[in-house]
């Protein structure tokens, strides 16, 4: 029987309900094994899936754990989810920019995967800072404050834990149907009204290609109105990293600056913008235009910058014991001229070498190393100019400048 789905779908037919519960919950129960999960997963990499059978998937990951309902408390929760990017800290920039606009935010964060950095691993950077809320902790700070940014509860959606340890290590993350069932059956399961799909693209992102983006936009919607919850997507850059900083202390920092006006005009600053107007128009139900100049007002008013010093101080974060390597190693310009690329992926691998980000589940963080551009794309640049600066534990070797900046 498990044999002859897997073989149903290596050849690329449709799976029914029956068949696909039997399979994921098999799993989980331990009675189907991880080769032969392995093997289904790679099928539907390479065949691909039905809509029918990305909702019935999507049914089985949501049925799997929890379903969480704040319905009584809070009359719209707004959320919002990344898939996942280099440099990507605009949870922390726009959790506390929503909730000042007067928007409850329950976000549910994961750590990072591969290498794009993960929301709680960057607030973990934060000695203290608790990522283990209880249900009723949850509520009483939402209350409280309207912001609640906190790891998943052990049983939301635990087949999606378990099934996307065994992506990572099979090379079976980039599926649009998995991806879509992944995160739509978290974002339904803990309790979202309205969900803002953030689905990156490019060489620092998990899909590059547009047509596949579009694809899980149009699935993400669909599953979306099956639950009765308002889908909005964005599809945004991933092939240069996102603000200055790669690195947990180092990217906790950055989004201070970005809450306190420090930093402007910017690809993290442009796209945090973005994604806080329509997420305060999603749950204001006002216009894009309306939202972002409430959402500039919040910043310049310094009301969403004493929103994360609250959140911080609820959860039990120090930001005075933030910590940051103090070697520092210098990436210099080779020549003269303008930036006009800087690799997100190679960033991110480098973060990785730094200690920055795992290499495997077991690996522990070095919250204090990482990557600082002194320079971002369309800037002029000397000779000898210092173009990033890498905080580090132990010296590494030189990584190729040429292949990571593009000066022209
Ligand atoms: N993020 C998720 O939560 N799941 C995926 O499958 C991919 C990105």
């Amino acid at each position: 029987m498990i044999v002859d789905i897997i073989n149903k779908k290596r050849l690329g037919e449709e799976l029914s309900y029956k068949e696909l519960d039997v399979f994921f919950n098999g799993y989980l129960e331990g009675k189907v094994k991880d080769y032969q999960m392995s093997s289904l997963l790679m099928a539907i990499c390479i065949n691909g899936m039905t809509d029918e059978e990305v909702f019935a998937l999507t049914k089985i990951f949501i049925d799997s754990g929890d379903i969480l309902d704040f319905e009584d408390i809070l009359d719209v929760k707004v959320d919002k989810h990344s898939t996942g990017g280099i440099g990507d800290k605009t949870t922390l920039i726009i959790g506390p920019i929503v909730a000042a606009c007067g928007i409850p935010v329950i976000k549910f964060s994961g750590r990072g995967l591969g290498y794009t950095g993960g929301t709680i691993d960057k607030l973990e950077a934060i000695p203290g800072f608790r990522i283990d809320l209880s249900n009723e902790e949850i509520l009483e700070q939402v209350k409280k404050i309207n912001l609640v940014i906190t790891g998943q509860t052990a049983n939301l959606v635990p087949m999606d834990k378990v099934i996307y340890a065994l992506r990572d290590v099979t090379a079976t993350v980039s599926s649009i149907s998995l991806i879509a069932s992944s995160i739509m059956s978290k974002k339904i399961a803990s309790g979202a009204d309205k969900i803002l799909l953030d689905i990156k693209l490019g060489r620092g992102a998990l899909l590059d290609k547009r047509e596949d983006a579009e694809k899980l936009s149009e699935l993400a919607i669909k599953i979306g109105k099956i639950y009765n919850r308002e889908v909005r997507t964005m599809i945004t850059d991933m092939n240069v990293p996102l603000g200055y900083a790669i690195g947990n202390s180092l990217e906790v920092k950055e989004a201070m600056d970005v809450l306190q006006g420090k930093e402007y005009d910017n690809n993290l600053v442009d796209l945090c913008f973005q994604l806080a107007s329509e997420m305060v128009s999603m749950g204001k139900n006002i216009s894009k235009e309306e939202a972002l100049s409430l959402v500039k007002e919040v910043v310049n008013n310094g009301k969403a910058y004493q929103k994360f010093l609250e959140i911080v101080k609820l959860q039990g974060g120090d930001l005075d014991k933030l910590e940051f390597s103090s070697k520092e190693k210098y990436l210099k310009a080779y020549k003269k001229g303008v930036l006009t690329n800087i690799d997100a992926l190679a960033l991110g691998k480098l973060s990785v070498s730094l200690g920055a980000g795992r290499r495997s589940k077991e690996d522990k963080i070095d919250y204090s190393v990482g990557i600082r551009l002194n320079k971002l794309v369309g800037e002029e640049v000397a000779k000898g100019e210092v173009l990033a600066t890498l905080y580090v534990k132990d010296s590494i070797k030189s990584p190729d400048i040429e292949s990571i900046f593009e000066i022209k």
